[in-house]
């Protein structure tokens, strides 16, 4: 039903696409997503940070707050929604020159995961909110967590729109997989690692 009403609506509206319509939507739908992933990756790390900064000492603890408040909500605001915002206008405008990819099992499948994307954007703001509100229970840790999904979610996308019906399923893509998840883990390690030892010479510094 849609990719019938995307393909007339430029005959509708009393135009047709240039021949070269279809490269600028996918040259700015491509600036326009590592826009909106580079917005999502720094606005969780700016959340582990507000949230670390609740440990500091009273007189610091506010300043650097109300600091990571103000950052957060002008990335979110300046970058990530109007990243998200392109991103997704050129992609109905790729859909309008090619709605035939519409009716594609690949694309079914990365429309699924970009909801899933849309829904941690709009996660993020709520997250946001409660930091702002100081009613945020998500610690650093968990924060850290999430913030590895996206990254998952941009190697799906990314894979299927290169693959598309040929998703592979051999070596490569387990070797991917791995890379993936190792990257992840030592991700997680060294912050722990890091903590561990904040601690270990706050204590030694303490005695
Ligand atoms: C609103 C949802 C989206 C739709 C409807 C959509 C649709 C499309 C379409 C039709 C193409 C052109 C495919 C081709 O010409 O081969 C494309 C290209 C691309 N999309 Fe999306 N997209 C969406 C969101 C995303 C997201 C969230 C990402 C990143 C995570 C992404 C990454 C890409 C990349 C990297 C290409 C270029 C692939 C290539 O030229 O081989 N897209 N997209």
């Amino acid at each position: 039903m849609i990719s019938p009403f995307l393909s007339t609506l430029p005959l509708l509206l009393g135009f047709s696409w240039p021949p070269e319509a279809y490269l600028w939507f996918k040259t700015l739908h491509i600036v326009g997503v590592v826009v909106w992933f580079a917005g999502l990756f720094y606005l969780v790390r700016l959340f582990i940070y507000h949230r670390e900064a609740e440990d500091l000492v009273p007189e610091l603890r506010q300043p650097f707050q109300a600091q990571y408040a103000l950052m957060e909500r002008r990335l979110a605001n300046i970058i990530t929604t109007p990243g998200m915002v392109v991103a997704v206008t050129m992609a109905i405008g790729l859909l309008t020159v090619q709605p035939l990819w519409l009716h594609q099992g690949w694309m079914h499948a990365k429309l699924a995961l970009v909801a899933a994307l849309l829904a941690y954007h709009v996660f993020c703001y709520r997250l946001m909110g409660q930091l702002q509100a100081g009613s945020c229970a998500w610690s650093p840790r968990q924060l850290r967590a999430l913030n590895e999904l996206p990254t998952l979610l941009l190697v799906l996308v990314v894979m299927l729109v290169v693959f598309k019906g040929q998703f592979p399923t051999g070596a490569a893509t387990w070797f991917m997989v791995f890379l993936v998840v190792f990257m992840a883990a030592s991700i997680q390690f060294y912050a722990r690692w890091r903590r561990l030892r904040e601690e270990r010479l706050a204590a030694e510094s303490a005695s």
